[in-house]
């Protein structure tokens, strides 16, 4: 049998499912990967298998997703403590720390997943990589709208010795901005070399006054399930 990357993150995203118990307030991904999860959670309700479930959406799209399938759902300032989050990475490195945002929802998620006590990372063994910024895939930052080239340019600067080329996200292809949920943009910035220390990477992005946040998640996962072609890996910090 030859498994799809569709079929490993279902296997990721079922596996995490296993961690849910009845009564928690739960904190709801957003992407490919973390649909599975949320359709798994909405299935097992159904069944009665789970009761008393209260999801925390990190995204519009997941928010849609929870009501269609009947979840239950609250929000941050009604329960400010989650008991577990399940979402999707675009990349993890040895330490567990993430890149997330390549679908857009990165400042919710990190608000979302910042407030629980246990965040169980869910993907494919092709998100693995040996630094962040490895994969040669974005680094997204959202940034409010005014002014952005600005931003973005200040952005650019600040990772000058990475090779860092910063580009503003748009709708496939076209010149319109892709737009959050938050009716932000995002910057994605592309790297030719490692951006060293991590924490000061951070940093030096947020003190950077057009910036909201960007999609770098450090020491926040507490579980990462990996699920390749020979099985399912669980690493804990
Ligand atoms: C959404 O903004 C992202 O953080 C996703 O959680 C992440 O990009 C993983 O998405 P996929 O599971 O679709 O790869």
């Amino acid at each position: 049998v030859i498994l799809t990357q569709d079929d490993l993150k279902k296997i990721a995203a079922y596996k995490a499912v296993e961690y849910v118990e009845s009564g928690m307030v739960l904190g709801l991904g957003t992407g490919s990967t973390a649909k599975h999860a949320v359709d798994r959670i909405g299935d097992l309700l159904r069944q009665g298998k789970l009761k008393n479930i209260v999801g925390i959406p990190t995204s519009k799209k997941t928010h849609e997703q929870a009501v269609s399938l009947g979840i239950p759902l609250s929000d941050l300032d009604s329960h400010p403590t989650l008991d577990l989050a399940i979402d999707g990475a675009d990349e993890v490195d040895p330490f567990l720390n993430l890149v997330k945002g390549r679908g857009g929802s990165l400042l919710r998620e990190k608000m979302v997943e910042g407030a629980c006590k246990k965040f169980i990372v869910i993907v494919d063994e092709s998100k693995l990589v040996n630094y962040l910024g490895g994969s040669g895939l974005a680094m997204p930052v959202e940034i409010i709208p005014f002014c952005w080239k600005f931003t973005a340019a200040r952005l650019q600067n600040l990772f000058e010795e990475s090779g860092c080329d910063a580009r503003l996200r748009t709708f496939g292809g076209k010149d319109e901005p892709f737009v959050t949920d938050n009716g932000n943009y995002i910057v994605d910035l592309y790297f030719k070399k490692s951006i060293g220390d991590l924490k000061v990477a951070s940093d030096a992005i947020l003190q950077l006054a057009g910036v909201v946040e960007h999609g770098m998640f450090l020491d926040m996962a507490t579980t990462v399930i990996i699920a390749g072609e020979l099985g399912i890996t669980i690493k804990n910090k």
